[in-house]
């Protein structure tokens, strides 16, 4: 029979690694292969964990919560282009700072170690101990946060420290300063029209899940874009090796993500696949929670937010470029390189 229950300390194994992953002097999560391929870390039963049940999911008539490029739409601001001059006219400290605010609220993600969940068993009919939902708070989001934010208790850096550690690959040391991290970047609960008639703790949670999904899926955005500038040939000219180095770094948090997308595609994909129980003796099913939260958040952050963060990130970027000497020159340049479809001038 296929295993389908597992403890918190299989959740939390990882494989056996050739090597450890160590870079820019830090130790780091993960580690590699003979052959030096990089394996995430805690996937020795994860990986069969998953799929386990997604494909008794499948059986049951359910799939993993569709998500695909769609997801991804919205204008980027900066553009590639933008982030480019930026980093050739000596205003680098803008990509800097994004790749630090990045590793800023990557390491938030370290709450998923440490909150408690609501139990979703006392809120659904159907018996979940042997679906991943009934592993959410038995290991699955204590992996998640730990790849998150790292166990800086053991030495061992997550993606936080990973972003950091590519960032100073690719500047070497620098005199920049922290800058201000956003508070909040998944859809404030408070916007939140649907009102499900379940136990609210459980509601907020699936909210939760699919903001986190959301974020998780989008940061792809970040991934390719940053690659990119690290793998251009004329950016970082005298410090090519590790700019290439730094892109490598990236690529590894990206296999992580996958992970995460897919862990969440999978609960997500669960919960509409359930009966709950409504406040009132009732019940609705999954889908009916699921899918009119999750049309408010993808409309939310693939259209209104793109716009206003493109407002907010305008104004910071102009006055940026209008301190530097040639200020009025690169700003003309820079506003040539705006991602056409952005229409919110
Ligand atoms: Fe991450
Ligand atoms: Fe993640």
């Amino acid at each position: 029979m296929t295993k389908l229950v597992f403890s918190e300390e299989e959740l939390m194994q990882s494989v056996d690694y050739a090597s450890p992953h160590i870079e820019a002097g830090q130790r780091l999560h993960g580690g590699f292969d003979e052959a030096g391929n990089y394996l995430c870390p805690r996937m020795k039963n994860r990986e069969p964990a998953f799929d386990a049940w997604s494909r008794q999911l499948e059986s049951r008539g359910g799939e993993l919560l569709a998500a695909d490029s769609s997801l991804l739409a919205g204008v980027r601001y900066p553009s590639l282009g933008q982030q480019k001059l930026m980093l050739q006219e000596d205003l680098g400290q803008s990509f800097w700072n994004g790749l630090t605010i990045t590793g800023r609220i990557e390491a938030r993600g370290r709450i998923l170690a440490e909150m408690t969940f609501p139990d979703f068993q006392e809120a659904v009919v159907e018996d979940i101990s042997q679906m991943a939902l009934g592993h959410l708070d038995k290991g699955l989001l204590k992996a998640h946060g730990l790849d998150e934010g790292g166990e800086p208790e053991n030495g061992i850096g997550g993606h936080d420290i990973m972003w950091f550690a590519l960032r100073d690959l690719a500047f070497g040391e620098t005199k920049y300063r922290e800058p201000e991290i956003p508070e909040n970047i998944g859809r404030p609960e408070g916007d939140q029209k649907s009102r499900p008639p379940i136990f609210q703790p459980i509601a907020s949670m699936i909210y939760f899940l699919l903001n986190l999904l959301l974020i998780e899926f989008r940061a792809e955005r970040g991934f390719a874009s940053t690659e990119q500038i690290l793998r251009d040939p004329d950016l970082f000219q005298d410090r090519r090796e590790d700019a290439e180095r730094a892109a490598k770094i990236v690529d590894r948090i990206r296999l992580d993500e996958e992970v995460h997308v897919m862990s969440l595609r999978l609960y997500l994909g669960e919960i509409r696949n359930l009966t709950f129980k409504t406040t009132d003796g009732g019940t609705i099913s999954g889908k009916e929670i699921v899918d009119p939260f999750w049309s408010e958040i993808t409309k939310w952050a693939t259209e209104e937010q793109p716009k206003l963060a493109a407002e907010q990130q305008r104004k910071l970027f102009e006055s940026r470029i209008l301190a530097h000497s040639e200020g009025e020159r690169i700003l003309t340049q820079f506003t040539a390189l705006e991602e056409s479809k952005y229409d919110g001038r």
